[in-house]
């Protein structure tokens, strides 16, 4: 479930299109394929149906879900505001023009995140997601094979090659080599000792604003800065009033 957290909010706004299983939906592109996790939103959705039909929409599910996978993993709690409507559009196109890929700069991450309001203390907070969870081969073979990214220390090397033995490989590694399964400060820690999985995560480090603020995220200070920024996150067109609808199914508009 936890891969919502990463596009509850991403393309036009928080309002569930990624749930949708239409024709050419966003579920469809490419960069979404990983994507996990949609039946315990379902399972979610039946049942406040049944306690309350028609009242909380798929985009306030997600917003709780999300909420609850960190608090569920360790990570700090935050008050959900609710009574976002959900949208009714999803497009398989956007995804590949507004999601971060992990091949950008800072300042190409900095811009897909202003898209969302979301600035650079935002960003590097939010980022500390990548605390739990795996990412697949693609996404770091480029920095094992053909040549090794120098900056990756020997044992992280050789262990992420033991991952993904060829430029090929399917297979997962934990996205925080420390504490994989605990939403916890550790992500930033691995960044400062040059030991970020994903060449988006180390990257971070290589600009003064967000080096700065890797650092006051590795500490006590995460819970708080990721709570706050995900609560600034879920207020990104929010669609409310007589927009959008409540869908019963989040899989499908009314
Ligand atoms: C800074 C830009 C970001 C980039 C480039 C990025 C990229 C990625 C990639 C490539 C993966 C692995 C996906 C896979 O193997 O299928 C991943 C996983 C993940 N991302 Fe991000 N991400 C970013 C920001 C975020 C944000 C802001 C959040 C949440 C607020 C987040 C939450 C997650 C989670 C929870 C996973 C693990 C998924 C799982 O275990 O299934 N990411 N991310």
């Amino acid at each position: 479930m936890v891969l919502f957290l990463e596009i509850i909010c991403c393309l036009q706004g928080c309002e569930a299109s990624v749930l949708l299983d239409k024709a050419n939906s966003e579920k469809t592109a490419p960069i979404n394929v990983n994507l996990h996790g949609f039946e315990a939103i379902d399972a979610a959705k039946a049942a406040v149906e049944k306690a309350c039909p028609g009242v909380v929409s798929c985009a306030d599910i997600l917003q709780y879900a999300a909420r609850d996978a960190v608090v569920l993993t360790g990570g700090q709690s935050w008050d959900v505001f609710a009574g976002r409507r959900d949208g009714t559009e999803s497009n398989a196109a956007e995804p590949a023009t507004e999601l971060p890929l992990q091949t950008m700069t800072v300042s190409q991450l900095l811009s897909v995140f202003a898209l969302k309001n979301l600035n650079a203390a935002h960003m590097v907070a939010l980022s500390g997601s990548h605390s739990i969870g795996v990412a697949h081969c693609s996404f770091v073979t480029d920095r094992l094979y053909p040549n090794a990214d120098s900056s990756i220390p020997a044992d992280l090397l050789a262990s992420m090659k033991a991952s993904c033995p060829t430029a090929a490989a399917t297979t997962q590694l934990n996205l925080d080599e420390q504490t994989p399964n605990t939403f916890d400060s550790k992500y930033f820690d691995n960044i400062i000792n040059n030991r970020g999985l994903l060449a988006s995560d180390q990257v971070l480090l290589d600009d003064s604003l967000t080096a700065s603020e890797v650092q006051a995220n590795n500490g006590a200070n995460f819970g708080t800065k990721f709570a706050q920024a995900m609560v600034v996150m879920a207020r990104y067109q929010v669609l409310i009033d007589n927009a959008g609808e409540i869908r019963t199914n989040c899989r499908n508009t009314l």
